[in-house]
């Protein structure tokens, strides 16, 4: 007989505390599946939808966009997969959905295999961060993105040779999945900022000149100005205000700059130099307008990591399985993961 009940992590009410509790095991609709999440990966989203009350307005709420697993059953009229495949796909908004549970709710048009060079926890690192890089730059059919031709598409790959692009905050999730599409993509110089501890990291993910992010501003506009004197596509992986501005001064006219969170770059720094486009990033394959592309990137996932081309991101696992989050949560809001991803495994929920 089929499950009925597991374990979620839910958030009781707006600004409310963590609970581990009892919930119904979710029915894939048409074109969907149920998968038994073995590991899902935490986000800044969900420390922030906590401390700050965005976002979510139905509670209690299970949180969490990264999930991998097995599956457990199959909607209807869904083709390619089967019961007991191991799978990757990234979570929505919507408590069947979400991946902070022991089995959540996966649209199989942007769900894929999970290579056997992967693990179901490395899997779990790909989803929110990869969408993000990817619909950030590579998306052709929604705003929000530059709009650059997908690494992904056939005749994608080393399309952008000569060119340079620059990505703040290169150790992030976010970033490190960028670095990888952007080298894809043919890029020449892939100008990153990180702490310089991780510098052979970011260089293996195809980062030509890793800088320090503790640069002054000037500082780094100035040595960007050295390595490329013309960037037509900047994405800003952290943007804070601190990395927005000179990220703008970085790109040039007639080029794009790519936030994850809004903009707060100066007005009068807009105003003095115009014609640079700001777009701004949401970074879900299962976002109506995002799904297009979502699809495109689904069905050539397996095999770019079966290839390599795309890497996980490193993890780190954490104890206890869905109790063990919050504590996660809280290390992520004091900046205190450097380029590591954690992940909970919540059949291991005590
Ligand atoms: N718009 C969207 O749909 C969307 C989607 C996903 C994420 N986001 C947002 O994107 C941001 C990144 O998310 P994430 O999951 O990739 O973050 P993350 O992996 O948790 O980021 C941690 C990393 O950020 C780096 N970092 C922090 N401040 C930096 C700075 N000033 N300069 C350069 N690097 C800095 C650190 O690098 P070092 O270790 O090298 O110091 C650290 O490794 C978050 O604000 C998140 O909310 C938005």
């Amino acid at each position: 007989m089929a499950l009925t009940q597991q374990s979620a992590l839910l958030l009781p009410e707006k600004f409310g505390n963590w609970i581990v509790g009892p919930v119904e095991v979710p029915t894939p609709g048409p074109g969907q599946l149920l998968v038994k999440i073995e590991a899902t990966a935490l986000n800044p989203v969900d420390w922030k939808i906590q401390v700050y009350g965005m976002f979510i307005e139905k509670f209690p709420s299970i949180l969490g966009s990264d999930a991998a697993g097995t599956v457990d059953a199959i909607g209807e009229g869904v083709e390619g997969f089967a019961v007991g495949d191991k799978v990757v796909y990234q979570g929505f908004f919507v408590n069947p959905q979400a991946t902070f549970q022991q089995y959540g709710i996966a649209n199989a048009d942007v769900t894929a295999k999970i290579p056997s060079n992967i693990t179901v926890d490395e899997a779990a690192t790909i989803p929110l961060g990869l969408a993000t890089a990817a619909l950030g730059l590579f998306d052709l059919y929604a705003a929000g993105s530059a709009k650059l031709f997908p690494p992904w598409v056939e005749g994608g790959r080393g399309k952008y040779a000569g060119k340079a692009i620059v990505i703040f905050g290169g150790a992030s999730s976010v970033g490190q999945y960028t670095i990888q599409l952007a080298k894809l993509a043919g890029f020449s110089s892939i100008i990153t900022t990180a702490s310089l501890k991780n510098t052979e990291l970011l260089q293996s993910f195809g980062a030509t000149h890793v800088l320090d992010r503790n640069l002054s501003e000037a500082a780094l506009v100035a040595e960007v100005a050295k390595i490329a004197p013309v960037v037509e596509v900047v994405y800003d992986a952290i943007s804070l205000a601190s990395t927005q501005n000179p990220a703008y001064d970085i790109v040039a006219p007639g080029g794009t700059l790519v936030l994850v969170l809004p903009d707060q770059i100066d007005a009068a720094k807009k105003s003095a130099a115009p014609g640079k486009q700001i777009v701004n990033v949401f970074g879900n394959v299962n976002a109506p307008d995002r799904r297009k592309t979502g699809q495109t990137l689904y069905s050539k996932l397996t095999a770019l990591l079966e290839e390599g081309a795309i890497k996980p991101n490193r993890v780190e696992l954490l104890p206890n399985g869905l109790a063990g989050i919050p504590e996660g949560l809280k290390r992520m809001e004091k900046d205190q993961v450097s380029a590591v991803k954690l992940v909970a495994r919540p059949q291991e929920t005590v």
